[in-house]
């Protein structure tokens, strides 16, 4: 059995996905906690509702970065996780956070990197004009919103498309993907070779949807 923590930052629609695949479909895998950096995350009280341990290290009682992540892997590894889940946790992190969960560390962005890294993907690929959007799977390193890509899923841009609707999109997307690369590593089906992630028996790594 696996042993996850998912990290998050807000609603956790994410972590819901993740938190019902995993009881559905009876993953070697169970959510052992849900963290927070905000007391205020919605999703909170999704998981404490199924049983499952919350915490809460609100990132605003530390003086800098470097606290806040010694104090959130403090209680993280009080998990004892094999992988941590990022789900629309909002929080740069240290250099010596992600080394210390190297190749047990995924997170989900909403665009198809390497485009659009960072914050406001969606206004980003509207102003440019693209006609697909999307989401990406991938381990954590050092830099932001790179590191191995373990899945992406891939949205039609619609006319008359606002941030607001392909967001939607996007999210729909998000629900299936994230899902499916967590049980992928809970399942030991993630075969490394160099820095790249492919799927032990070539599972398909993309969903297009349209
Ligand atoms: C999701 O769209 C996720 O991709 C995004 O935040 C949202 C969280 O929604 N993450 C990032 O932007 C990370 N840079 P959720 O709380 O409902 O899962």
């Amino acid at each position: 059995m696996k042993r996850l923590v998912i990290l998050i930052s807000g609603r956790g629609s994410n972590m819901e996905a993740i938190v019902k695949a995993c009881a559905a479909e009876g993953w070697p895998a169970t959510v052992a906690a849900v963290i927070s950096n905000r007391p205020d995350a919605g999703g909170l009280q999704f998981a404490a509702e199924r049983g499952i341990a919350t915490a809460v290290v609100d990132h605003k009682a530390y003086a800098n970065r470097e606290d806040f992540d010694a104090e959130l892997a403090r209680v993280i590894d009080g998990f004892a996780p094999d992988l941590v889940v990022l789900a629309g946790f909002m929080r740069i992190l240290t250099p010596g956070f992600t080394a210390r969960y190297a190749r047990r560390m995924l997170n989900i962005h909403p665009s198809l990197l390497p485009a659009f890294t960072g914050l406001h993907t969606h206004e980003r690929a509207l102003e440019m004009g693209c006609k697909v959007a999307g989401a990406t799977v991938h381990f954590v390193t050092a830099e932001l919103d790179h590191g191995a890509i373990v899945m992406q899923g891939v949205v039609p841009v619609k006319p008359g498309d606002d941030a607001k609707s392909l967001a939607a999109r996007v999210l729909t997307v998000e629900h299936r993907i994230y899902p499916q690369a967590v049980r992928w590593f809970a399942e030991d089906a993630l075969i490394w070779t160099g820095e790249c992630v492919a799927h032990r028996d070539g599972a398909a790594q993309q969903l297009l949807l349209s």
